[in-house]
């Protein structure tokens, strides 16, 4: 992250798994973004769709759900479904509706003030409601799996709550900072880089690896190779170490309705219970990403929805949205960091 945030808000970030913004969306935005989200169906739950074919994530998860999956997997299947239903009343990814104004906004704000590289990939939105029922996630990280396909261990997560997010509510955010203990992504570039490169047939007219012609029996090999099942073993260990010696570690910010938060979604994380009956917990998320010197072509679809479709401009402090995912080839090669 360091060649990817300026050298204070890396050290806070850093050292506190968070970088204050100090901006607030103005009310009548967050009330936009809600309005939104509320003509989507109670229980629509896109979590769940993650599962397919993510077999290595789901042994990540447990053993018993690993065999599950295995040997039953529609049975297992309902298991997800459930296990998300009892976290998310909603959970809604890729609507994209909302990108454009609140990065205006923040832009506006001087939001390029916190980054060092020059573009950023502006990936899809999400959007959680839950209320006092349900049980807030557990220690995580959000692992890379093969819908995104273009993984890297420097998610840039915006952050906004939808309702107060403090000591009264709950639902604070809960981070372990990246001084304390962090997964290795990047390295999941190089293996898909090598690994997909040999054949010719996966690449595109410009030499790039492109995920959408990628065999699916392909895909399942590369999962099942020995330096992918390696690097899923050092997720197992990392995140069993995080449990046992870090539980008491994460940092919790108090965070106002709208007020804006950037942080990475690959550190460990979790979210605090939910306190308050009256009103449920909703919170807006937008995933981006840096651009790397690996010729892998970004994927336009994520369970149907176009994404991957923003770019951030961080010297000129422009947001531009396109029809099609971001074309990485024509990303000059000086502005792409070094894997
Ligand atoms: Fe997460």
């Amino acid at each position: 992250m360091h060649n990817i945030l300026k050298e204070n808000y890396f050290n806070e970030y850093y050292s506190t798994g968070f970088v204050e913004t100090n901006t607030t969306l103005p009310n009548e935005l967050v009330d936009e973004i809600k309005q939104h989200y509320l003509a989507k169906a109670e229980g629509h739950n896109d979590f769940p769709k993650f599962f397919v074919n993510n077999e290595h994530q789901v042994y990540l998860e447990g053993q018993v759900l690993g065999f599950l999956f295995n040997t039953f997997p529609n049975i297992a299947k309902k298991m997800v479904k459930k296990l998300y239903d009892k976290t998310y009343k909603k959970a809604v990814y890729g609507e994209q509706a909302c990108i454009e104004k609140v990065l205006n906004y923040l832009l506006a704000n001087d939001f390029k003030r916190f980054f060092k590289t020059r573009y950023i990939v502006v990936s899809y939105d999400m959007y959680l409601r839950n209320d006092y029922e349900r049980s807030a996630a557990g220690i995580h990280t959000d692992l890379p799996n093969f819908h995104h396909f273009y993984e890297t261990e420097n998610d840039l997560t915006i952050y906004i709550p939808l309702v107060d997010l403090d000591n009264e509510n709950g639902g604070r955010i809960q981070v372990l900072p990246e001084n304390k203990l962090k997964l290795p992504g990047n390295i999941l570039l190089k293996l898909l880089s090598q690994y997909f490169s040999e054949d010719p047939n996966n690449l595109d007219k410009d030499g790039y690896i492109d995920p959408d012609k990628i065999p699916a029996e392909a895909v399942v090999a590369f999962a099942k190779s020995k330096p992918h099942q390696d690097l899923m073993n050092l997720y197992k260990s990392v995140i069993g170490l995080a449990n046992k010696h870090y539980a008491n570690e994460f940092l919790m910010p108090t965070e106002t309705k709208g007020k804006v938060l950037l942080w990475n979604n690959k550190n460990f994380h979790a979210a605090e219970r939910w306190k308050n009956k009256q009103i449920d917990r909703e919170v807006y998320i937008i995933r981006m990403f840096p651009i790397y010197d690996v010729n892998i072509k970004l994927k336009r679809n994520l369970h149907g929805n176009l994404f991957n479709n923003f770019l951030l401009d961080t010297e000129k402090g422009e947001i531009h949205r396109y029809d099609h995912q971001i074309d990485l080839s024509q990303i000059p090669a000086e502005a792409k960091l070094k894997l």
